[in-house]
C-alpha cells in the first residue's frame, strides 16, 4: 500500500483557517446524520484528526482510518485514539460494525486514467462502505472532485447501493457538496 504524503504537510495542514474549515464541515454533516450519543462512527480519510475532533462532541465510539502514516502520527500525538492505517479500497473493519461513517475532503485523492477508474474507484468505495455500515446505518461524505462528471459519477456508484440526497451550501468557491447516504 503506497504511503501518499498529500500537498497539505503538516505544518500547513495544522494551520487554523483549514483546522476551521474541516470542524464547520464536519460538524455540518454530524448535525445532518443525527446520531445517538453512543453510534459507533468511522472516519475515512481521517488524516490528522480533524473530522474525529468535531466527531467526539457527537459520539464517544469514534474510529479513523487513513493511508498516510505521517498524517496518522499526528492525530495521536494530539491524543487521538482508535486510528488504523488502510485505504478506502479495502476499510479495515467487519461488516455491519459502524452506525455512520463520515469523510471530508479525501475520497477525491486518486489518480485516474480515464472514466473508468473514475467508475471503479468510487464503485469500490460504495461497496466498502456499504459492507462496513449497520443497515439503517448512514454516511456523510464531502469531497473535492475533479470535475462535474467525476462528481455525477460518484453519486452514481453511492447510490447503487445506498439511499441519498445531496446538501448544497455556499456559492462560487466556497460552495461545498455533501452527499448523505443511508443503508436501507
Ligand atoms: C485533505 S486530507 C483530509 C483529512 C481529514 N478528513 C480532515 O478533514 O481533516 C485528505 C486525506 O485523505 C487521505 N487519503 C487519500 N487517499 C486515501 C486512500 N486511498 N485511503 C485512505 N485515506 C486516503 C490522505 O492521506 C489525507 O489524510
Amino acid at each position: 500500500m503506497p504511503d501518499i504524503r498529500p500537498p497539505d504537510t503538516e505544518k500547513s495542514y495544522e494551520k487554523s483557517a483549514i483546522r476551521k474549515t474541516q470542524l464547520r464541515m464536519a460538524q455540518r454533516i454530524l448535525q445532518e446524520l443525527a446520531l445517538e450519543k453512543n453510534s459507533v462512527v468511522l472516519d475515512a480519510g481521517c488524516g490528522s484528526g480533524f473530522s474525529m475532533e468535531a466527531a467526539s462532541a457527537f459520539s464517544k465510539n469514534i474510529f479513523g482510518f487513513d493511508i498516510s502514516s505521517e498524517l496518522l502520527l499526528v492525530a495521536k500525538r494530539k491524543g487521538i485514539k482508535n486510528l488504523s492505517r488502510a485505504d478506502f479500497a479495502a476499510v479495515p473493519f467487519r461488516e455491519n460494525l459502524f452506525d455512520a461513517i463520515i469523510s471530508l475532503s479525501a475520497l477525491q485523492w486518486f489518480s485516474p486514467k480515464d472514466e473508468h477508474d473514475v467508475k471503479d474507484h468510487y464503485a469500490r468505495i460504495a461497496e466498502e462502505f456499504f459492507r462496513a455500515l449497520k443497515t439503517g446505518g448512514k454516511a456523510g461524505l464531502q469531497f473535492y472532485p475533479a470535475s462535474e462528471k467525476e462528481w455525477e459519477i460518484a453519486v452514481k456508484c453511492f447510490r447503487k447501493l445506498f439511499d441519498g440526497y445531496i446538501i448544497e451550501e455556499g456559492e462560487g468557491r466556497k460552495k461545498k457538496k455533501y452527499l448523505i447516504l443511508e443503508k436501507k
